[in-house]
């Protein structure tokens, strides 16, 4: 068996376990398998592709000159090995919050790759000779795999750094609303596919023109990858980091194209197709217009500045709560972000199972983007060992808020806002959100009166039944169990 067979094989068994990996990730009891299986095909791949590589520096030259074939060997290994420690390092001290940035970040680099790869795509040129049958085509199929290949991975290098920005808070999560954005964003794709048309059609014996029009390209993608995660408001950046990583599944598959590899272009597209459709049922699940978001906020419009007087909100102490809590029937904990940050799971099932062992029946109501990333609280309380069968998501428990005695609202703020039911020009307006205002009593706890992720205000907080607990998430619920 030759080398190239060997690789085309591997290549298959690497793409098969891709498949598996994503199929396994799909549900939590063979998330871990899932992980296996990519983690082996990703193995799988790397090795034959360094063999693959390997084996053709025997015919390489370069500039008609022949070259020592270790150094690019050496680069390889040199890259693999800093790159694996830098990412080992940072998978390792990453915060369960931090997650959803560094993924931005590392999408950052698949399209920083792409343009790369595109660049280089551009300065090689075609493999076939003018005296080749099909020359003419496959000069211009191979510009536009490149103008698409650097448009796409550029478009992505930008979009991911203001994710990581606005995620991480050095960047503000409201939507950047410059006049016109619509216009910007269409002309921009109108005068990206001019400039590929162009491009393609261009005389490729002097490349000068080529290049100022791959340079042009190029700036317009940074732009418009800039410009369209800028739009996007605190709220909808849940969709726009799955968009992104389908983004950066496209631009992995244009490299492929370009690289000729298989492999990159069959786990691009399943990247590129899976993004785009967990983008599309996380827009269902917050009843927001796929389109709209992936426009970059298209027809959404900038929130009217909020001078309404929502009154004075009502405090409450530990004590005071732990004896709310011990009369009432039916509890209902609504966990959000706070949670995560104060680490406050671990006492939140200490207080579930003091509650519980008093005959009252505790329950907890998951947002579907409650947190900073899919399935944040249901890992967190997985983690603190709560039984699942009490853990009900939004549809589940929305109409049983009428009939409970008390809400506890852990660290949750955006997903439990009335005004996205009730105000149709609030920024998270048609969001559906956990009802607990509807609860006979609803205790908030949280540090301050600020504003929630997509920096809209909370009415709920000033509600006749609602009464604040302010402090720490985790030392106030400890005050609570220490006062039961
Ligand atoms: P948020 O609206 O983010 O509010 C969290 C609240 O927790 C804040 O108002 C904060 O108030 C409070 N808090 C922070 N640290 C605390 C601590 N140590 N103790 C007590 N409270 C603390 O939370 P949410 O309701 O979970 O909503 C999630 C938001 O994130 C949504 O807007 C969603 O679109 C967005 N988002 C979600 C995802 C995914 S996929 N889940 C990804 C990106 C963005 P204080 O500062 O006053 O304490």
């Amino acid at each position: 068996m030759t080398i190239e067979t060997m690789t085309f094989a591997a290549y298959i068994v690497a793409s098969l376990l891709f498949i598996l990996s994503l199929a396994g990730l799909s549900k939590h009891e063979s998330a871990k398998s899932g992980l296996t299986y990519g983690m082996v095909g990703m193995a799988i791949a790397l090795a034959a592709t360094i063999t693959m590589m390997v084996k053709d520096l025997d015919h390489l030259e370069f500039a008609g000159a022949s070259f020592n074939k270790w150094l690019p060997i050496g680069l390889l290994i040199g890259a693999i090995v800093i790159g694996a420690a830098i990412g080992f390092w940072r998978a390792k001290v990453v915060e369960m919050t931090g997650m959803p940035e560094l993924i931005a970040l590392l999408h950052s680099f698949v399209g920083f790759a792409a343009v790369l790869i595109g660049w280089n795509g551009a300065i090689t040129g075609v493999h076939a000779s003018p005296g080749d049958a099909d020359y003419g085509a496959l000069v211009g199929i191979h510009a536009a795999e490149v103008a698409i290949g650097i448009f796409i991975g550029a478009v992505t290098l930008t979009g991911s750094i203001v994710a990581n920005l606005k995620l991480s808070a050095k960047m503000k999560s409201a939507p950047l609303m410059l006049p016109g954005k619509n216009v910007i964003n269409v002309g921009s794709l109108v005068a990206f596919v001019v400039l590929t048309g162009v491009y393609v059609a261009r005389d490729v014996k002097d490349d000068t023109v080529g290049y100022v029009l791959l340079g042009v390209i190029t700036a317009l993608a940074l732009f418009l990858g800039w410009h369209l995660v800028a739009s996007i408001g605190g709220g909808d950046m849940p969709v726009v980091i799955s968009m992104l990583n389908s983004y950066s599944g496209w631009a992995a598959a244009a490299s492929g194209f370009l690289l000729g590899n298989d492999l990159l272009i069959v786990t691009g597209a399943l990247v590129g197709s899976s993004g785009a459709y967990l983008s599309y049922i996380m827009c269902k699940a917050m009843n927001r217009s796929f389109i709209s978001v992936i426009a970059g906020g298209f027809g959404i419009e900038a929130p009217a500045s909020d001078d309404t007087d929502y009154g004075e909100h009502r405090e409450i102490q530990a004590d005071a709560a732990a004896e709310l809590l011990a009369g009432a029937k039916s509890v209902v904990i609504t966990p959000g972000y706070g949670m995560a940050v104060a680490q406050a799971q671990y006492p939140v099932a200490d207080l579930t199972a003091k509650l519980r062992a008093k005959g009252i029946e505790v329950r907890f109501g998951i947002h579907p983007v409650a947190g900073r990333l899919p399935g944040h609280m249901n890992v967190l309380l997985a983690e603190a060992k709560l039984p699942y069968d009490i853990v009900m998501e939004l549809e589940e428990i929305n109409d049983d808020f009428a009939e409970t005695d008390v809400v506890l609202v852990i660290g949750a703020n955006d997903t439990v806002n009335p005004a996205a039911a009730e105000d149709p020009s609030s920024p998270i307006a048609g969001m559906p959100v956990l009802e607990v205002w509807n609860a006979k009593d609803v205790i908030v706890f949280k540090r301050s009166m600020a504003a929630g992720y997509a920096g809209v205000q909370n009415p709920l907080f000033f509600r006749e039944n609602t009464q604040m607990l302010f402090g720490d998430a985790k030392d106030r619920v400890e005050d609570i169990i220490a006062a039961l």
